[in-house]
Protein backbone atom coordinates (compact mmCIF):
# COMPACT_ATOMS: atom_id res chain seq x y z
CA UNK A 1 0.00 0.00 0.00
CA UNK A 2 1.73 3.15 -1.04
CA UNK A 3 1.05 6.53 -2.68
CA UNK A 4 3.23 7.20 -5.83
CA UNK A 5 4.44 10.30 -7.15
CA UNK A 6 5.91 11.63 -10.18
CA UNK A 7 8.01 14.53 -9.82
CA UNK A 8 8.68 16.38 -13.48
CA UNK A 9 9.82 13.29 -14.95
CA UNK A 10 11.13 13.77 -18.03
CA UNK A 11 12.95 10.62 -20.45
CA UNK A 12 14.72 10.58 -23.79
CA UNK A 13 15.66 8.03 -26.28
CA UNK A 14 18.10 9.32 -28.41
CA UNK A 15 15.93 12.08 -29.81
CA UNK A 16 12.74 10.86 -28.58
CA UNK A 17 11.25 12.76 -25.98
CA UNK A 18 9.50 9.86 -24.34
CA UNK A 19 8.24 11.73 -21.54
CA UNK A 20 8.21 15.64 -21.03
CA UNK A 21 7.90 16.47 -16.75
CA UNK A 22 5.23 14.38 -15.88
CA UNK A 23 3.90 15.08 -12.99
CA UNK A 24 1.59 13.04 -11.41
CA UNK A 25 -0.03 11.81 -8.02
CA UNK A 26 -1.39 8.37 -8.16
CA UNK A 27 -3.03 8.00 -4.44
CA UNK A 28 -2.86 5.25 -2.13
CA UNK A 29 -5.13 2.19 -3.20
CA UNK A 30 -6.45 3.76 -6.08
CA UNK A 31 -6.42 2.18 -9.61
CA UNK A 32 -5.44 4.55 -12.08
CA UNK A 33 -5.48 3.16 -15.89
CA UNK A 34 -3.24 5.38 -18.27
CA UNK A 35 -4.71 5.73 -21.94
CA UNK A 36 -2.89 6.99 -25.02
CA UNK A 37 -2.27 6.08 -28.58
CA UNK A 38 0.98 3.93 -29.24
CA UNK A 39 4.11 5.83 -28.27
CA UNK A 40 2.85 8.11 -26.21
CA UNK A 41 4.52 7.18 -23.10
CA UNK A 42 2.61 4.72 -21.03
CA UNK A 43 4.75 1.83 -20.81
CA UNK A 44 7.46 4.47 -20.23
CA UNK A 45 5.97 5.68 -17.18
CA UNK A 46 5.36 1.88 -15.68
CA UNK A 47 8.77 1.60 -16.27
CA UNK A 48 9.65 4.61 -13.93
CA UNK A 49 8.06 3.61 -11.23
CA UNK A 50 8.96 0.43 -11.36
CA UNK A 51 12.93 1.00 -11.62
CA UNK A 52 13.78 -0.81 -14.98
CA UNK A 53 14.56 2.64 -16.27
CA UNK A 54 15.55 5.47 -14.56
CA UNK A 55 14.67 9.21 -15.73
CA UNK A 56 16.99 11.46 -17.16
CA UNK A 57 15.57 14.18 -14.50
CA UNK A 58 12.93 14.56 -12.39
CA UNK A 59 11.92 11.79 -9.20
CA UNK A 60 9.86 8.96 -8.43
CA UNK A 61 8.59 8.70 -5.15
CA UNK A 62 6.55 5.68 -3.66
CA UNK A 63 5.21 5.94 0.21
CA UNK A 64 6.96 9.06 0.51
CA UNK A 65 10.28 7.82 -0.31
CA UNK A 66 12.16 8.89 -3.28
CA UNK A 67 13.24 5.89 -5.67
CA UNK A 68 16.30 7.64 -6.74
CA UNK A 69 19.34 4.31 -7.02
CA UNK A 70 16.79 1.84 -5.79
CA UNK A 71 16.69 -1.33 -7.77
CA UNK A 72 13.31 -2.69 -8.71
CA UNK A 73 14.50 -5.43 -6.42
CA UNK A 74 14.33 -2.51 -3.55
CA UNK A 75 11.00 -1.20 -4.74
CA UNK A 76 8.61 -3.90 -3.84
CA UNK A 77 6.69 -3.59 -7.09
CA UNK A 78 5.45 -6.09 -9.67
CA UNK A 79 5.14 -5.73 -13.25
CA UNK A 80 3.27 -7.54 -15.56
CA UNK A 81 4.11 -7.20 -19.33
CA UNK A 82 2.09 -7.48 -22.25
CA UNK A 83 4.01 -10.12 -23.35
CA UNK A 84 4.37 -13.15 -20.78
CA UNK A 85 7.61 -13.61 -19.47
CA UNK A 86 7.94 -16.70 -17.73
CA UNK A 87 10.53 -19.03 -16.96
CA UNK A 88 9.77 -21.74 -19.79
CA UNK A 89 12.04 -24.76 -18.78
CA UNK A 90 10.47 -24.37 -14.82
CA UNK A 91 6.38 -26.17 -14.45
CA UNK A 92 3.28 -23.60 -13.76
CA UNK A 93 3.83 -24.41 -9.96
CA UNK A 94 7.50 -23.34 -10.20
CA UNK A 95 6.96 -19.99 -12.26
CA UNK A 96 4.61 -19.31 -9.34
CA UNK A 97 6.54 -20.60 -6.77
CA UNK A 98 9.87 -18.64 -7.91
CA UNK A 99 9.12 -14.81 -6.29
CA UNK A 100 8.35 -15.78 -3.15
CA UNK A 101 11.78 -18.37 -2.82
CA UNK A 102 13.98 -15.36 -2.65
CA UNK A 103 16.25 -16.27 0.51
CA UNK A 104 15.34 -12.52 1.57
CA UNK A 105 11.64 -13.85 2.25
CA UNK A 106 12.25 -16.95 4.09
CA UNK A 107 8.19 -17.66 3.11
CA UNK A 108 7.53 -21.30 5.08
CA UNK A 109 7.16 -23.98 2.37
CA UNK A 110 3.03 -24.28 3.49
CA UNK A 111 2.23 -20.54 2.84
CA UNK A 112 3.73 -20.83 -0.60
CA UNK A 113 1.34 -24.04 -1.39
CA UNK A 114 -1.30 -22.25 0.19
CA UNK A 115 -0.80 -18.99 -2.16
CA UNK A 116 0.36 -20.53 -5.12
CA UNK A 117 -3.25 -22.72 -4.91
CA UNK A 118 -5.34 -19.12 -3.73
CA UNK A 119 -3.69 -17.38 -6.98
CA UNK A 120 -3.82 -20.27 -9.33
CA UNK A 121 -7.72 -20.67 -8.24
CA UNK A 122 -8.55 -16.86 -8.82
CA UNK A 123 -6.60 -17.47 -12.64
CA UNK A 124 -8.59 -20.46 -13.59
CA UNK A 125 -5.12 -22.63 -13.91
CA UNK A 126 -5.24 -24.43 -10.99
CA UNK A 127 -5.34 -27.85 -13.03
CA UNK A 128 -2.12 -27.04 -14.87
CA UNK A 129 0.01 -26.17 -12.24
CA UNK A 130 2.29 -29.43 -13.05
CA UNK A 131 2.96 -28.47 -16.86
CA UNK A 132 5.36 -27.30 -18.02
CA UNK A 133 5.10 -23.29 -18.83
CA UNK A 134 5.90 -23.80 -22.91
CA UNK A 135 2.96 -26.40 -22.44
CA UNK A 136 0.49 -23.61 -22.31
CA UNK A 137 -1.95 -21.41 -24.77
CA UNK A 138 -1.05 -17.92 -24.71
CA UNK A 139 -3.85 -17.02 -22.28
CA UNK A 140 -2.83 -19.49 -20.01
CA UNK A 141 0.84 -18.12 -20.12
CA UNK A 142 -0.73 -14.49 -19.45
CA UNK A 143 -2.78 -15.59 -16.38
CA UNK A 144 0.40 -17.26 -15.10
CA UNK A 145 3.01 -14.03 -15.61
CA UNK A 146 -0.04 -12.29 -13.58
CA UNK A 147 -0.37 -14.79 -11.23
CA UNK A 148 3.73 -14.32 -10.89
CA UNK A 149 2.55 -10.21 -9.67
CA UNK A 150 -0.02 -11.67 -7.27
CA UNK A 151 1.35 -14.18 -4.78
CA UNK A 152 3.91 -11.40 -4.00
CA UNK A 153 1.83 -8.99 -2.19
CA UNK A 154 3.83 -5.94 -3.71
CA UNK A 155 2.26 -2.27 -2.75
CA UNK A 156 2.08 -1.67 -6.20
CA UNK A 157 0.68 -3.16 -9.24
CA UNK A 158 2.15 -1.71 -12.76
CA UNK A 159 0.26 -3.73 -15.80
CA UNK A 160 0.81 -3.05 -19.35
CA UNK A 161 -1.94 -4.43 -20.94
CA UNK A 162 -2.07 -7.96 -18.98
CA UNK A 163 -5.61 -9.27 -20.40
CA UNK A 164 -5.42 -7.76 -24.37
CA UNK A 165 -3.89 -11.39 -25.21
CA UNK A 166 -6.91 -13.50 -23.73
CA UNK A 167 -10.42 -13.98 -25.08
CA UNK A 168 -13.63 -11.94 -24.39
CA UNK A 169 -14.53 -14.01 -21.98
CA UNK A 170 -11.47 -14.75 -19.87
CA UNK A 171 -10.72 -10.77 -20.57
CA UNK A 172 -14.35 -10.34 -18.63
CA UNK A 173 -13.75 -12.53 -15.85
CA UNK A 174 -10.06 -11.36 -15.19
CA UNK A 175 -11.84 -7.97 -15.11
CA UNK A 176 -13.64 -8.54 -12.30
CA UNK A 177 -11.13 -10.55 -10.48
CA UNK A 178 -8.61 -8.34 -10.66
CA UNK A 179 -10.83 -5.51 -9.51
CA UNK A 180 -11.66 -7.51 -6.35
CA UNK A 181 -8.47 -8.60 -5.90
CA UNK A 182 -6.79 -4.93 -5.60
CA UNK A 183 -10.16 -3.81 -3.33
CA UNK A 184 -9.37 -6.60 -1.29
CA UNK A 185 -5.61 -6.41 -0.95
CA UNK A 186 -5.68 -2.05 -1.00
CA UNK A 187 -2.74 -2.55 -3.55
CA UNK A 188 -2.35 0.57 -5.81
CA UNK A 189 -2.23 -0.39 -9.66
CA UNK A 190 -1.29 1.31 -12.48
CA UNK A 191 -2.56 -0.17 -15.66
CA UNK A 192 -2.41 0.26 -19.02
CA UNK A 193 -4.87 -0.69 -21.75
CA UNK A 194 -6.78 -0.12 -25.06
CA UNK A 195 -9.81 -1.59 -24.06
CA UNK A 196 -12.57 1.18 -23.30
CA UNK A 197 -14.16 -1.36 -20.80
CA UNK A 198 -11.39 -2.05 -18.91
CA UNK A 199 -11.08 1.83 -18.36
CA UNK A 200 -14.58 2.67 -17.46
CA UNK A 201 -15.50 -0.10 -15.41
CA UNK A 202 -11.93 -0.68 -13.48
CA UNK A 203 -10.31 2.86 -13.07
CA UNK A 204 -10.60 5.04 -9.84
CA UNK A 205 -8.72 7.53 -11.93
CA UNK A 206 -7.73 7.40 -15.72
CA UNK A 207 -4.22 9.61 -17.07
CA UNK A 208 -4.64 10.42 -20.47
CA UNK A 209 -0.89 10.66 -22.03
CA UNK A 210 0.03 12.40 -25.59
CA UNK A 211 3.19 12.63 -26.80
CA UNK A 212 5.12 11.80 -23.25
CA UNK A 213 3.26 14.87 -21.49
CA UNK A 214 0.04 14.04 -19.03
CA UNK A 215 -3.11 16.16 -20.30
CA UNK A 216 -5.82 14.95 -18.18
CA UNK A 217 -5.96 13.60 -14.78
CA UNK A 218 -9.04 12.47 -13.12
CA UNK A 219 -12.22 9.98 -12.47
CA UNK A 220 -13.15 7.80 -16.14
CA UNK A 221 -16.68 9.52 -15.72
CA UNK A 222 -14.93 13.57 -15.69
CA UNK A 223 -12.58 12.13 -18.57
CA UNK A 224 -15.89 11.15 -20.41
CA UNK A 225 -17.88 13.93 -19.97
CA UNK A 226 -15.41 16.88 -19.10
CA UNK A 227 -12.50 16.21 -21.59
CA UNK A 228 -10.27 18.99 -21.56
CA UNK A 229 -9.57 18.82 -25.16
CA UNK A 230 -10.54 16.64 -29.17
CA UNK A 231 -7.49 14.38 -28.08
CA UNK A 232 -8.64 13.69 -24.54
CA UNK A 233 -12.34 13.03 -26.08
CA UNK A 234 -11.37 10.86 -28.37
CA UNK A 235 -9.60 8.43 -26.03
CA UNK A 236 -12.75 6.94 -24.27
CA UNK A 237 -15.65 6.05 -25.85
CA UNK A 238 -17.14 3.56 -28.52
CA UNK A 239 -17.83 4.49 -31.23
CA UNK A 240 -15.69 7.30 -30.84
CA UNK A 241 -16.85 10.95 -30.18
CA UNK A 242 -18.07 12.72 -33.48
CA UNK A 243 -15.98 15.60 -33.72
CA UNK A 244 -17.50 18.10 -36.58
CA UNK A 245 -17.92 21.80 -37.40
CA UNK A 246 -19.54 23.93 -34.58
CA UNK A 247 -21.64 25.87 -37.05
CA UNK A 248 -23.16 23.13 -38.56
CA UNK A 249 -25.92 23.60 -35.61
CA UNK A 250 -27.20 26.15 -34.03
CA UNK A 251 -26.34 27.57 -30.96
CA UNK A 252 -22.19 27.35 -30.89
CA UNK A 253 -20.20 29.97 -28.44
CA UNK A 254 -18.09 32.53 -30.07
CA UNK A 255 -14.65 30.70 -30.62
CA UNK A 256 -15.87 27.51 -31.11
CA UNK A 257 -14.48 25.94 -33.77
CA UNK A 258 -15.36 22.33 -33.86
CA UNK A 259 -18.35 20.90 -31.84
CA UNK A 260 -17.97 17.38 -29.72
CA UNK A 261 -21.17 14.70 -29.72
CA UNK A 262 -20.81 11.60 -28.14
CA UNK A 263 -23.05 9.09 -30.29
CA UNK A 264 -25.33 9.10 -27.18
CA UNK A 265 -26.06 12.66 -27.56
CA UNK A 266 -27.85 13.08 -30.42
CA UNK A 267 -31.38 13.61 -29.75
CA UNK A 268 -33.72 12.52 -32.91
CA UNK A 269 -36.84 14.50 -34.14
CA UNK A 270 -35.94 18.07 -34.92
CA UNK A 271 -32.99 19.84 -35.95
CA UNK A 272 -30.24 19.38 -38.97
CA UNK A 273 -31.73 17.02 -41.72
CA UNK A 274 -29.38 13.89 -41.72
CA UNK A 275 -29.14 10.94 -44.30
CA UNK A 276 -29.12 7.61 -42.96
CA UNK A 277 -26.22 5.73 -45.06
CA UNK A 278 -26.12 2.42 -42.94
CA UNK A 279 -27.89 0.83 -40.26
CA UNK A 280 -25.70 -1.54 -38.12
CA UNK A 281 -27.56 -3.78 -35.42
CA UNK A 282 -25.94 -4.86 -33.03
CA UNK A 283 -28.38 -6.39 -30.84
CA UNK A 284 -28.64 -4.57 -27.37
CA UNK A 285 -28.62 -1.39 -29.68
CA UNK A 286 -28.26 0.16 -33.69
CA UNK A 287 -25.94 2.05 -34.54
CA UNK A 288 -26.86 4.52 -37.72
CA UNK A 289 -24.17 6.29 -39.95
CA UNK A 290 -25.10 9.41 -41.01
CA UNK A 291 -24.10 11.86 -43.11
CA UNK A 292 -24.87 15.59 -42.68
CA UNK A 293 -23.80 18.24 -45.19
CA UNK A 294 -21.09 15.75 -46.14
CA UNK A 295 -19.73 15.61 -42.32
CA UNK A 296 -20.01 11.82 -41.36
CA UNK A 297 -20.79 10.83 -38.05
CA UNK A 298 -22.62 7.69 -36.21
CA UNK A 299 -25.60 7.52 -33.13
CA UNK A 300 -26.67 4.97 -31.49
CA UNK A 301 -30.60 3.98 -31.28
CA UNK A 302 -33.27 2.00 -30.36
CA UNK A 303 -32.60 -2.00 -30.93
CA UNK A 304 -35.30 -2.32 -33.20
CA UNK A 305 -35.29 0.54 -34.93
CA UNK A 306 -37.69 0.49 -38.39
CA UNK A 307 -35.08 3.09 -40.14
CA UNK A 308 -33.14 2.06 -43.10
CA UNK A 309 -30.44 3.50 -45.11
CA UNK A 310 -31.14 6.01 -47.71
CA UNK A 311 -33.72 7.31 -44.98
CA UNK A 312 -33.90 11.23 -43.18
CA UNK A 313 -33.87 12.25 -40.14
CA UNK A 314 -33.47 15.11 -38.50
CA UNK A 315 -30.92 15.46 -35.25
CA UNK A 316 -30.07 17.75 -32.73
CA UNK A 317 -27.05 18.15 -30.43
CA UNK A 318 -28.47 17.04 -26.69
CA UNK A 319 -24.92 17.39 -24.58
CA UNK A 320 -22.74 18.83 -26.89
CA UNK A 321 -18.99 19.32 -25.74
CA UNK A 322 -17.18 22.79 -27.83
CA UNK A 323 -14.03 23.21 -28.75
CA UNK A 324 -11.27 25.65 -29.80
CA UNK A 325 -9.06 26.22 -33.18
CA UNK A 326 -6.40 24.75 -30.98
CA UNK A 327 -8.88 22.13 -29.91
CA UNK A 328 -8.95 22.89 -26.29
CA UNK A 329 -12.24 22.61 -24.72
CA UNK A 330 -14.57 25.56 -24.22
CA UNK A 331 -15.58 25.80 -20.60
N1 LIG B 1 14.25 1.48 -25.30
C1 LIG B 1 13.87 2.43 -26.16
N2 LIG B 1 14.71 2.89 -27.11
C2 LIG B 1 14.33 3.87 -27.96
N3 LIG B 1 13.13 4.46 -27.96
C3 LIG B 1 12.24 4.05 -27.05
C4 LIG B 1 12.55 3.00 -26.10
N4 LIG B 1 11.47 2.81 -25.33
C5 LIG B 1 10.52 3.67 -25.77
N5 LIG B 1 10.98 4.41 -26.79
C6 LIG B 1 10.24 5.49 -27.49
O1 LIG B 1 9.62 6.31 -26.53
C7 LIG B 1 8.29 6.65 -26.89
C8 LIG B 1 7.31 6.18 -25.84
O2 LIG B 1 7.33 4.78 -25.83
P1 LIG B 1 6.39 3.88 -24.88
O3 LIG B 1 6.87 2.48 -25.03
O4 LIG B 1 6.36 4.46 -23.52
O5 LIG B 1 4.97 4.07 -25.59
P2 LIG B 1 3.57 3.40 -25.24
O6 LIG B 1 2.63 4.49 -24.90
O7 LIG B 1 3.77 2.33 -24.24
O8 LIG B 1 3.14 2.77 -26.66
P3 LIG B 1 2.43 1.37 -27.03
O9 LIG B 1 0.96 1.60 -26.90
O10 LIG B 1 2.83 1.14 -28.45
O11 LIG B 1 2.94 0.31 -26.12
C9 LIG B 1 8.07 6.04 -28.26
O12 LIG B 1 8.34 7.01 -29.24
C10 LIG B 1 9.10 4.92 -28.31
O13 LIG B 1 9.48 4.65 -29.64
MG1 LIG C 1 3.61 0.24 -24.33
Amino acid sequence: MAEVVLENVMKRFGGTLALGNVSLRVPDGSFVVLLGPSGAGKTTTLRMVSGLDVPDSGEVFIGGRAMKGLSPAERNVAMVFQQYSLYPHLTVRQNLEFPLKSPLLKTPQAAIDRKVKEVAEVLQIAHKLENKATALSGGEMQRVSIGRALVRNPDIFLMDEPLSSLDAKLRADLRIELKRIQAKSGATLIYVTHDQIEAMTMATHVGVLNEGRLVQFGSPRAAYEEPVSVYAATRLGQPRINVLPADLFAGAPAGAKSIGLRPEHIVQGDGEEALVKRVEHLGDQTRLHLTLKRHDLITVTDAHTPLKGGETIRIRPSQPLYFDAAGMRLA
